[in-house]
């Protein structure tokens, strides 16, 4: 047995709570692999909506056991409410959610960080969700944050403190201050961090290859998308993970050999909440239909999403990079009613037209195809056969251009609207 992964090709919020919610059944196993409660993943089944920000998203099926990673970064605070709000729904985790020991804990003091470095940046802001995730991984590659196995040591006081310091050090030499009550903050931390105790902590690196060899299928979970990797997405407007395929090995703590199936997920056009460069951005009346047609607002900040055409110069860029296997396109209801649809194939950059992704994108002009569009409402259709032809024709035109079959047609929010090819 292999573990197969399912991420975001775009800049995250491409649907991919939803369809590991549709995956689910085929898997024992769902795990998060990298990032935080930065993420807000969206399932929706009998008229009912959750969003899940730290938790899997397998969840909701009762067979299925859940991880969350060693290279997850993880606050108490948000896991605790996660998992209360949970109960609230008759869900008890405490047997089936397992914690690798190893993830750092986000503290109060990267929260108070976060907020202060974005607003140092002025106009130059990332849009972080201030979650406290860029300092959080900062302090992992410094070799001084927390882990969760260090919770249990008796020095954990004495390192949280040392941290602490550092935190208010770095936060005393802004020249602005910030309204943030650590002491508030602090108390509540620590009465999470106990809650934290009743799940069980694992070591992935074992529990996962063990679980693959005894037959188990195992699904890893992306958080974010491939233009928000750390290497890989559009610097510096990215997050600070490893958001991308590789992220699984480090992450989970599973060997490249062991990696199967790479779904990669794509909306049918394109968002991005933040800031950074986005070529095929409709700062328009299409724009604006989109995003209220497609409900684009942040599921984690409330934001409204920047929407635009689907770029495929991104797109096989991002497949590249994770060798996707099966490629997943979602919300292609929200398309229905435009009279054309545009779609991405190649930059003009400079003098020079290129199919590749360059290291820098402010500069690019998107080089368009027209299609066709669609008329006809398609949240109900269950087949292929069923889709307007316009939409047929879209989808033919993605696979010719990435050279990857479309596995999952997603047409609606709800885990029955889903077509598979
Ligand atoms: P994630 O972060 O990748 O899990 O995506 P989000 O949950 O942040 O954002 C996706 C949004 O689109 C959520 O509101 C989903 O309920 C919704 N959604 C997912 N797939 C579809 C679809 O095919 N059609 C429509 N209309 N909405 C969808
Ligand atoms: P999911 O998993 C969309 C964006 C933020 C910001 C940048 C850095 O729901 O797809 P951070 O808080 O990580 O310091 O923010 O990354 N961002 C996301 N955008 N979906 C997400 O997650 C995101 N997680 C972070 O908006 O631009
Ligand atoms: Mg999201």
């Amino acid at each position: 047995m292999k573990i197969d992964v399912l991420l975001g090709l775009q800049w995250g919020d491409e649907g991919k709570g939803k369809i590991v919610d549709v995956l689910t059944p085929e898997y024992d196993i769902i795990a998060r692999f990298q990032g935080g409660a930065n993420a807000g993943h969206t399932l929706k089944f009998d008229g009912k909506k959750h969003v899940l920000h730290l938790i899997p998203s397998g969840v909701f099926r009762k067979n299925t056991k859940n991880i969350i990673g060693q290279g997850v970064v993880l606050d108490p605070l948000i896991f605790v409410k996660e998992i209360e709000a949970l109960e609230k729904l008759g869900i008890d985790l405490t047997d089936r959610l397992y914690l690798d020991e190893k993830v750092n804990l986000i503290t109060p003091g990267h929260r108070l960080l976060d907020a202060l470095n974005e607003q140092s940046k002025g106009k130059n802001k990332i849009g972080s969700t201030l979650k406290g995730i860029g300092p959080a991984y900062t302090d992992k590659t410094a070799r001084v944050g927390l882990k969760l196995f260090q919770t249990q040591k008796n020095n954990f006081n004495e390192l949280y403190e040392k941290l602490k310091k550092e935190h208010l050090r770095i936060a005393n030499s802004f020249d602005f201050e910030i309204d943030f009550n650590l002491e508030e903050e602090e108390a509540k931390w620590f009465e999470a961090l106990e809650m934290l105790k009743k799940f069980k902590y694992i070591n992935c690196e074992n529990y996962i290859p063990e679980a693959l060899k005894n037959g188990k299928k195992v699904l890893a979970e992306g958080a974010q998308g491939s233009l928000l990797d750390i290497d890989f997405g559009t610097y510096p407007f990215v997050t600070s993970s490893t958001t991308t395929v590789s992220g699984v090995c480090t992450g989970l703590g599973v060997a490249p050999s062991l990696i199967g199936d790479v779904y990669g997920i794509s909306k049918t056009y394109t968002t991005r909440v933040g800031q950074g460069p986005f070529p095929t951005e409709l700062d328009c009346e299409v724009g604006q239909y989109i995003r209220e047609k497609g409900g684009e607002v942040g599921a984690t900040t409330g934001r409204s999403r920047r929407c635009g055409w689907l770029d495929i110069v991104a797109l096989n860029y991002a497949c590249k990079v994770n060798g996707v296997t099966k490629l997943i396109l979602t919300k292609a209801d929200v398309l229905s009613g435009l009279e054309k649809i545009k779609i991405a194939t190649k930059y003009q950059k400079g003098d020079e037209t290129i199919s590749y992704f360059p290291s820098e994108i402010e500069d690019v002009t998107p080089v368009y195809e027209e299609l066709p569009g669609w008329q006809e409402d398609i949240t109900q259709m269950q087949s292929f056969d069923e889709l307007p032809d316009a939409l047929k024709s879209y989808i033919k035109e993605i696979e010719r251009i990435t050279n990857l079959k479309v596995y999952l047609l997603s047409t609606g929010a709800d885990r029955k609207s889903i077509i598979k090819f």
